[in-house]
């Protein structure tokens, strides 16, 4: 058995996709490919997906899990930003993009992710990218460690935090999730460590953010992605992040202003109690859907 992913909102994407056979469909973050079979298996027996994936490790369980698919399925190992230059002419009925980690990333060894399993530092999803968690750590100014801390992981003891980690390296380089880890805690005074939540969630994702560039590739695929629709033809994200959610929002609205989409969710839609209860990873889950015009 592999690791798994618990696909969010599952039902609430597939009827804004409106699978039927013959159609065609881009899940441009097949994780470990949950969305991408309930895709194929709504779009049977000719219905394709096209998936794009930049993680190795998801890619491999993403692979398994579509195999019984065969050729109705056509994987790309690259960052979503590429894809309407992969499409060339094509056009498409659908496109996904369920952001963040999957639980294979987190629950992984050794991809450093996780602050409860000690591990280097690396955080990269895309195994390829030069660029590790432990590079930033090491090697930005306190002010800059600040403001990632603060705007991507919306810590407010992002100064301190930001400080301590410069305190630490300057003893020692902070390689590893466990050294890090120690900094947060110690850098937030006990009294405001919360019971809900670990006082180091907010710097590591934070800093997850940052080496993926998760934001500027939102912003890129946003203003580019929709292009490759067919009239007709819906986009859904799925953002777990108040500053996604907010890109999505705003740019769908911009789009609906000038002609392009109409947006089918006012308000984003949010997992049930059940799924939420059954699935915790997707009480922060929001999702937008918009429709090519
Ligand atoms: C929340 S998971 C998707 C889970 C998936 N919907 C499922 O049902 O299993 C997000 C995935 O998107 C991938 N991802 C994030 N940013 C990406 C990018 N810019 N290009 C390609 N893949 C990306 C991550 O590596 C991760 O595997």
């Amino acid at each position: 058995m592999g690791l798994q992913h618990i696909p969010v909102l599952v039902e609430e994407v597939m009827t804004f996709l409106r699978c039927e056979a013959g159609r065609t469909y881009v899940d441009a973050t097949l994780g470990g490919g949950g969305h991408a079979s309930e895709i194929l298996k709504r779009t049977a027996p000719d219905g394709v997906l096209i998936g794009m994936e930049w993680d190795e490790d998801a890619l491999f369980e993403a692979t398994r899990t579509l195999k019984p698919f065969g050729d109705r399925v056509r994987i790309f190992r690259e960052n979503f930003i590429q894809l309407p230059g992969l499409m060339k002419n094509e056009s498409v009925d659908g496109i996904l993009l369920d952001l963040g980690l999957s639980s294979i990333q987190l629950e992984k060894e050794g991809r450093g992710f996780s602050f409860r399993e000690d591990s280097p530092l690396y955080m990269r999803m895309d195994q390829r990218l030069d660029q590790t968690a432990a590079d930033l750590v090491n090697g930005l100014s306190s002010e800059e460690l600040e403001y990632v801390i603060f705007h991507h992981g919306e810590e407010r003891w992002a100064k301190r935090i930001a400080r301590a980690v410069v305190q630490e390296r300057e003893r020692e380089p902070i390689r590893t999730t466990e050294a890090l880890r120690r900094v947060v805690y110690r850098a937030i005074p006990k009294r405001f460590h919360s019971r809900r939540i670990d006082p180091a969630t907010r710097t590591f994702q934070a800093l997850r953010i940052q080496v993926n560039e998760e934001l500027e590739n939102l912003r890129k695929i946003l203003d580019t992605g929709w292009r490759i629709l067919k009239r007709g033809g819906r986009m859904c994200v799925i953002s777990f992040h108040s500053l996604e959610d907010r890109m999505v929002k705003e740019t769908v609205r911009k789009l609906e202003k000038e002609g392009e989409m109409r947006i089918l969710t006012k308000k984003p839609v949010t997992p049930s109690e059940e799924e939420q209860e059954r699935n915790p990873r997707s009480r922060s889950a929001k999702l937008r859907c918009a429709e090519r015009i």
